[in-house]
């Protein structure tokens, strides 16, 4: 992504959440698998992703968290803005013998024609765009009619005190991970053109394994 259309799609913001995830590269997938470990995190990404099928596009790919969950007779599309994290997912993709093509690009402006995609994954990335809206607009956009978006996402707690535990730490996962943990992406999603046809909400809700399909689309 170049500095003037870094500008262009959301500022600072952008700029700041692009050179966090340059600096981490392949260490954030060790992160991730500590996480999944300790959290549902990792049981809800396995039963989401697996249900990708047909030509299938992963949005901000990261290091290939999702990768082991993909059947092997897929091809998998994957872009994110930061290139260190691209070099770690096709590092993970050639071990474990995943038919990968990476791509940089901004998740807010996919660089692919309409009705592409069977299939478009996101997970954990909501948290990071400088606009959610405008990425879920692009991902209901690139998929084909009847095709499905499968997200992994946390999101703001229902509850008073996990509403306030989670706007308290934001300042400090904002700026070490380019995470806002108190977003309310579902609603975001739905805004965006894109119907939750499946929740599995797990951690209280906080976390959601989400399969949606364009609104219109046909057999949604
Ligand atoms: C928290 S990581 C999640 C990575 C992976 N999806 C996972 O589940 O582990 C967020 C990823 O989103 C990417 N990202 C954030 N904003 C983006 C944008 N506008 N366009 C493309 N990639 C973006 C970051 O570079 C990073 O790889």
């Amino acid at each position: 992504l170049g500095a003037q259309a870094a500008r262009q799609a959301g500022g600072g913001l952008i700029e700041t959440t692009k050179s966090i995830y340059d600096a981490l590269g392949e260490r954030y997938d060790r992160w991730t698998v500590v996480l999944g470990a300790v959290t549902p995190l990792a049981r809800v990404r396995k039963r989401i992703v697996e249900q990708a099928r047909g030509e299938v596009l992963e949005v901000a790919v990261g290091a290939g968290a999702n990768f082991a969950h993909y059947d092997r007779s897929a091809h998998v599309t994957g872009v994110d803005f930061s290139e260190p994290m691209l070099a770690a997912a096709r590092k993970k993709a050639a071990s474990l013998g995943l038919s990968f093509t990476g791509a940089i690009a901004d998740a807010e402006a996919l660089p692919f024609g309409d009705a592409t995609f069977d299939t478009v994954v996101c997970t954990l990335a909501a948290c990071t765009f400088a606009h959610p809206e405008r990425a879920f607009a692009e991902m209901r956009r690139v998929l084909k009619p009847g095709g499905e978006a499968l997200l992994v996402e946390h999101v703001q707690a229902r509850g008073a005190l996990g509403r306030a535990l989670l706007d308290a730490i934001a300042p400090l996962t904002v700026r070490s991970l380019g995470c806002h943990p108190n977003r309310h992406t579902e609603q975001t999603l739905i805004a965006s053109g894109l119907s939750p046809v499946r929740v599995e909400r797990a951690l209280g809700g906080v976390l959601l394994g989400i399969v949606a399909r364009g609104e219109g689309t046909a057999g949604a």
